[in-house]
């Protein structure tokens, strides 16, 4: 499959959650489909069914695995852009979730994504070993030693100058963790080996290292209708970003560098893996 393709099944697939019309509860189900199907680029979901696939595993089956890792970026996304956190009023080129549904609405939109993400993932037709394996690798991924702990570094160090050391620790947890989870859940619904989950964690984390690298350069450089979220934003909430430690050219270097990184270590464990190639390249240079 194309990442186009890619794309459209899996924005097809979670057409399919959280229809709850009629319920007293309608409109907390509404603003999670209201961010859920805004249209991101579904870069995790791919990560989950092309890991999937090159490991041997059905991808049809593994469908479910790859909606919930999308539920639980989503819920990350609308927390991340609470005015608690960084107040942010456009996301995914709407206005954000608490600017249309209220804030209190928007929490809890983000809680229960959260939660619907893990009981979509025990509620599937995998056998109960690997979605207990995907389970564990999400919790892994959104927890203390993942976005939760990398979110609280985020805020507790604004303002501060940070060594490379602390913003790698800050970007390991908030962004690389769901990104090598995405990964290793596809190894994982599959039924891969440790081998193949070493791999893939090793092409995820240089990937997400250059993915935040090059979202900080984008919050910089691009414009909000290309971006379809606030420029400038960082700059703002005074955040330790790669381009405020490193400026345009080293960020740029450092992203080229990372995704041959990727490529390299991904290339010592799969063969057929060229779309997963090509993808770390369109990530190091996206314009959104
Ligand atoms: C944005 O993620 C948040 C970060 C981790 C930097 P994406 O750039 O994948 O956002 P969407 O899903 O396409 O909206
Ligand atoms: C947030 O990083 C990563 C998350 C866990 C959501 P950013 O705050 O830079 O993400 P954007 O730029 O708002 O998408
Ligand atoms: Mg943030
Ligand atoms: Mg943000
Ligand atoms: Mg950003």
């Amino acid at each position: 499959m194309t990442a186009n393709e890619y794309k459209i099944v899996v924005d097809q697939a979670l057409e399919g959650y959280f229809c709850a019309d009629g319920f007293p509860f309608a409109g907390l189900a509404e603003a999670m489909r209201y961010s859920l199907l805004a249209g991101g680029k579904r870069i995790r979901p791919m990560l989950v069914l092309e890991f999937c696939r090159i490991a041997g595993g059905d991808t049809d089956a593994a469908m479910p695995v790859a909606c919930a890792v999308e539920m639980l970026h989503t819920y990350s996304l609308i927390h991340d852009d609470l005015p608690c956190m960084d107040n942010d009023d456009l996301r995914r080129g709407r206005p954000t979730n608490h600017k249309v549904f209220g804030e209190c609405t928007a929490t809890l939109a983000g809680d229960c994504l959260q939660a619907e993400a893990f009981g979509t993932i025990l509620r599937c037709t995998l056998p109960a070993d690997r979605k207990a394996a995907c389970a564990e690798i999400l919790a892994g991924a959104a927890g203390l030693d993942g976005i939760c702990g990398g979110q609280y570094m985020d805020m507790l160090w604004e303002g501060q100058i940070l060594s490379p050391k602390q913003l790698n620790d800050i970007n390991n947890r908030k962004t690389s963790a769901l990104l090598i989870a995405a990964c290793q859940m596809g190894v994982a619904a599959a039924g891969g080996t440790e081998e193949m989950l070493d791999c893939a964690a090793r092409y995820a984390a240089a990937v997400g290292l250059a993915f935040q690298i090059r979202d900080d350069m984008l919050d910089v450089l691009s414009t909000e209708q290309e971006l379809g979220k606030p420029i400038g934003s960082d700059a703002k909430e005074q955040k330790n970003t790669f381009m405020a430690l490193y400026g345009e050219e080293k960020c740029a270097e450092m992203v080229s560098k990372l995704t041959e990184t990727a490529k390299l270590a991904l290339r010592e464990c799969f063969d057929d893996c060229d779309f997963l190639c090509e993808l770390a390249d369109s990530m190091a240079t996206r314009r959104s």
